[in-house]
């Protein structure tokens, strides 16, 4: 592609990026659609972040990603945020418009996508378990409370964490939260109530993939296993749930509609999800 003073810059801010998958999701999306627009990794340590967001709000920049570990204190240097990402308290997409900034979250609704996508149901009334407290926990979590999911267990090797996150959600939402202990007997009793299980802590991610977040025998057939993990694509959870028969949902589904969910926001034209997936599949 030809880049000029025209073209639209887009990118990634995080801290370390290591090999992201969004600039190829992204500028394949783009040249697909013959838009006159770049996608950039652009790595920056937390002590910089205020002077990075100031000037890419002066520069050509339409907008761009939040990833690990800025995804809370970006909201700090924002001059607006959507409702949803609010109620969420993290940000993960930002719209830069007449040097102003705005904070939007959709890692929520680009797993509840793939959930959808994947298992072709609706977490309506649905019983879900949810590993982890952290950023995308918190975006999953008080997403499928919006939805209306039935009741939501949130369990954390940091169990303060998960009671903080429970309260959270019932104090927002008015939905049903309850935190659980990360411990065997605990773990059992919740999900033997649940249908559908999602591991939201980093637990399995490369270079790690033998680890698991969870014992195999807490997995039984008629449970939905969903991991937010997308490197390795299959993870050891995911194995380990084929093994015991149940549905499983990847991260990587994941990964792609949250990406196309803010390729939308910045452009207003439909994003190209099936193609974005195979770029970042080979
Ligand atoms: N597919 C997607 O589109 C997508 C989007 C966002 C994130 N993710 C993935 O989701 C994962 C979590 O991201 P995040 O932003 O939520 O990170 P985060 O905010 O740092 O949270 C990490 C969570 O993992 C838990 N954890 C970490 N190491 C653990 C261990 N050894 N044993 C048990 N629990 C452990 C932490 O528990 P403590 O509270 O006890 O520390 C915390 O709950 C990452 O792998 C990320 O790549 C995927």
């Amino acid at each position: 592609m030809i880049i000029s003073t025209k073209t639209k810059l887009l990118g990634l801010l995080g801290y370390p990026l290591g090999h992201s998958l969004s600039p190829i999701m992204h500028n394949t999306a783009f040249e697909s659609l013959d838009l006159d627009k770049i996608y950039i990794p652009i790595e920056v340590l937390p002590e910089n972040l205020e002077t990075v967001v100031r000037g890419m709000a002066k520069m050509n920049f339409e907008g761009f990603n939040v990833t690990i570990p800025h995804k809370i204190e970006i909201m700090k240097y924002l001059d607006e945020i959507d409702e949803y990402a609010k109620c969420i308290g993290a940000v993960n997409t930002v719209v830069v418009h007449e040097g102003t900034l705005k904070g939007y979250n959709t890692d929520g609704m680009g797993f509840l996508k793939s959930f959808e996508e994947s298992t072709g149901t609706k977490i309506h009334g649905k019983n879900v378990f949810i590993l982890g407290s952290g950023g995308a926990s918190r975006a999953i979590s008080m997403t499928l409370a919006l939805k209306k999911a039935n009741k939501i267990y949130i369990c954390n090797r940091t169990y303060e964490r998960a009671v903080s996150l429970a309260e959270d959600i019932n104090k927002q939402t008015g939905a049903e939260s309850v935190a659980v202990k990360h411990e065997y007997d605990h773990m059992k009793k919740a999900i033997a109530d649940c249908h559908v299980l999602i591991n939201t802590t980093s637990v399995g991610m490369s270079p790690h993939i033998d680890s698991s977040p969870l014992d195999r025998e807490l997995l039984t057939p008629s449970l939905t296993v969903c991991d937010a993990v997308y490197n390795p694509r299959k993870t050891r959870l995911l194995k380990d749930a084929e093994e015991m028969g149940c549905t499983t949902v990847e991260g990587l589904k994941m990964l792609v509609n949250q990406g196309a969910e803010a390729f939308e926001i910045w452009t207003g034209i439909k994003a190209p999800a099936e193609l974005m997936l195979k770029a970042i599949s080979k």
